[in-house]
């Protein structure tokens, strides 16, 4: 089997994750932080150093500014819903995924805000930014951006977008879904005030696992409340990071896992990484677009415009059919819309969705190489 569907979630899993999590589950599966035996302070201990890490690796100013969730859609709901108020402006860009798109949409829905989408412009960083700029009003009170569409791979100029919402005193959600692990992502030097990531994608955890990093959780109302295995006396909600946002049972053993996949990230490093999968995409690009009937959409990938993410149709067929037949020879990809409607709207691929293309640091050119000739021996209808 091929694999290259890693922007939905990385396989395989380092060995050093999976004996991670198998570790955890054996050696010290008890709730973390919840009951006073040895176990438990173990397991809270192993959450504790992948919060150093995580924090270190993201460039936190505190231990305490990383919050583990359940996923990077659970991150992104949290700043979201806990710092909109009535009458808030959003404004964020055509690329985002439906982790954004629907609780913007929800919360419009209900009259409490309004939020502009601004068209993004591949390989025209300035314009981009201009976008943003020119949708920013009086009411806005966040602006909330990829940093990498989950789609066509265009790289957003977010250090760029962020220096704009400082200077707009409006704070700035950075969703990191496609680019944790892949690019390098600095919460202090790209002053972002909200950062949410998956920790099953290219940080190699297994799914269960999401980020947020924040300086500014006091700012956030909650969405969630209950137990958090510290202050149990009163009913009120800790107000104090991570706990305010950690209530229930966190996935311990995934946590663990993930704590494994970022040490495995560092010591691959992330620039080597990128190189590589930048390296089979552009590749990739190269020769699909050699074969006739191989509709591309996007220039060829250059680093410093976009992430190892690579969409294409072949025509006369939408998506899902490619799918199947690179599916039947061995190959998976995902095609579809990709839970991200805007940017298959802006682009025109809303009907057909796309065949996406996303290589991990596993892949290799031969199996690249398999996937073209694949492509190559589907029959054109027209
Ligand atoms: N958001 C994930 C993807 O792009 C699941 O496939």
């Amino acid at each position: 089997m091929i694999y290259l569907d890693n922007s939905a979630t990385t396989y395989p899993k380092p060995m050093k994750v999976t004996k991670a999590v198998e570790y955890a589950l054996k050696k010290y599966g008890a709730n973390p932080g919840r009951s006073g035996h040895t176990m438990s302070r173990e397991s809270g201990m192993e959450i504790d150093k992948c919060r150093r890490l995580t924090a270190e690796f993201f460039g936190a100013r505190n231990v305490k500014d990383v919050a583990f969730t359940l996923n990077c859609t659970q991150a992104l709901n949290i700043v979201i819903k806990g710092l909109l108020k009535p009458g808030d402006h959003v404004v964020t860009s055509c690329m985002e995924h439906n982790a954004v798109m629907r609780p913007l949409r929800k919360l419009e829905k209900m009259n409490l805000i309004t939020f502009t989408a601004v068209n993004v412009y591949p390989e025209e960083p300035e314009r981009t930014v201009d976008a943003f700029r020119r949708a920013i009003n009086s009411d806005t009170a966040l602006i909330v951006c990829t940093h990498a569409s989950n789609v066509w791979g265009v790289r957003m100029p977010i250090e760029r977008i962020s220096a704009l919402s400082k200077i707009y005193g409006i704070p700035i959600l950075v969703d990191s879904a496609q680019s944790a692990g892949i690019l390098p992502v600095d919460v202090s030097d790209f002053s972002i005030d909200y950062l949410c990531a998956a920790g099953h994608k290219g940080l190699y955890g297994p799914m269960g696992t999401g980020i947020l990093v924040t300086h500014y959780g006091d700012r956030l109302d909650t969405i969630i409340e209950g137990g958090t295995g510290t202050n149990s006396m009163t009913f009120c909600q800790p107000k104090e990071m991570p706990q305010k946002f950690e209530s229930g049972t966190p996935n311990m053993a995934g946590i663990s896992g993930l704590r494994a996949g970022i040490e495995f990230v560092r010591s691959k490093g992330v620039s080597n990484i990128f190189k590589h999968e930048m390296g089979l995409v552009t590749y990739l690009y190269d020769r699909l677009k050699e074969i006739r009937g191989v509709e591309l959409y996007m220039p060829r990938p250059r680093c410093e415009y976009f992430v190892p993410v690579l969409s294409f149709n072949v025509r006369g067929y939408i998506s899902d059919e490619v799918g199947k037949i690179l599916d039947a020879q061995g190959i998976e990809v995902r095609t579809g819309l990709h839970c991200a409607p805007a940017a298959h709207e802006y682009v025109g691929t809303l009907e057909r969705g796309a065949v996406r293309v996303s290589p991990s640091v596993f892949n290799t050119k031969y199996e690249i190489n398999k996937l073209v000739d694949s492509v190559k021996n589907i029959k054109l209808r027209i």
